[in-house]
């Protein structure tokens, strides 16, 4: 088949269903033939593909046009301007989390710190984290061994060696004793019924342990918030990403559990995204 007979089908089918199909197809015929954007966009459009070619781009615009998402798809996800591989065992990181990063760094210099990145996916939290404070010392925790993979290619692949990668539940990956300068974490918060189920088809395709967290989503960020003063220093904060209803009910228990200096932090919408508290 000629890739411009292809290239006009995966228009067709994608257009049905994604409202970007045109950047969809030139992301998925890329990756299929194992192309730059920019030399797909240099290709003759009579070029003959072979039949394995073409299979194997037709698959992955059917499973695009499914719903999967494109960065299952390639594999991989833009996060902090850097790229992370993904697979469907961890969360595909989101710009939203971008503020996280932003205001642990706008809040710490380059000095020498501990930090703990609790429910860590693919690592891109701590990567970033680590690339722009080279001084600083992590310990980036998860419960599931597939995520814990992913996360250790990643750390490879950018030469860290200034984080240590560990399995657990929660603070419960840390030792006693441990006391850390930072905790931050980006847990699962969305309601067991929350809307978004019905109208983000890509979400079904996510790992259930890395969004879901009880009736209101509330359950892990309360456990943190309490388990994280015991390995807190006094004056140390815990940075929490949290779903943009949900700043008053994380406020609450960051006062339930005695910590002070409570901070809401805003995105570029206005949705108070990420909060903090200090402890002691
Ligand atoms: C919302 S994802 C965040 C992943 C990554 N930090 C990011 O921001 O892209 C939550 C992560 O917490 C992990 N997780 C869920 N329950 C956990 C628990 N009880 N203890 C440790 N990690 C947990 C999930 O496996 C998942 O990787």
């Amino acid at each position: 088949m000629l890739l411009v007979s292809l290239w006009r089908w995966a228009i067709q089918e994608l257009k049905q269903t994604s409202p970007s199909a045109y950047l969809d197809s030139e992301l998925l015929f890329a990756h299929g033939l194992g192309l730059t954007r920019a030399q797909l966009h240099s290709q003759d459009p009579d070029r003959l593909l072979t039949t394995s070619q073409q299979k194997n781009i037709q698959r992955l615009i059917n499973r695009r046009q499914l719903g999967e998402p494109i960065a299952y798809l390639l594999g991989r996800q833009e996060f902090w301007s850097l790229s992370f591989v993904v697979t469907p065992e961890v969360l595909i990181p989101r710009p939203e989390t971008e503020l996280l990063v932003q205001q642990v760094l706008d809040n710490f210099c380059n000095q020498q710190r501990n930090i703990a990145d609790l429910g860590t996916g693919s690592a891109a939290i701590s990567v970033a984290l680590a690339l722009s404070r080279p001084a600083w010392q992590f310990v980036a925790t998860d419960c599931s061994p597939g995520a814990l993979r992913v996360a250790e290619h990643n750390i490879h692949h950018y030469h860290l060696q200034t984080i240590e990668l560990r399995q657990g539940d929660w603070c419960g990956a840390l030792s006693v004793r441990e006391k850390f300068d930072i905790i931050l974490s980006n847990p699962p918060y969305l309601a067991i019924d929350d809307s978004h189920w019905q109208t983000e088809r890509a979400l079904a395709y996510e790992p259930k342990n890395a969004l879901i967290s009880g009736k209101k989503g509330l359950n892990d960020l309360e456990i943190i918030i309490r388990q994280a003063r015991e390995y807190l220093r006094d004056e140390g904060v815990l940075f929490l990403e949290h779903g943009y209803q949900q700043a008053d009910y994380v406020k609450e228990f960051f006062l339930k559990y005695g910590y002070r200096e409570i901070k809401n932090h805003k995105d570029l919408a206005g949705h108070r995204r990420v909060s903090s508290g200090k402890w002691n």
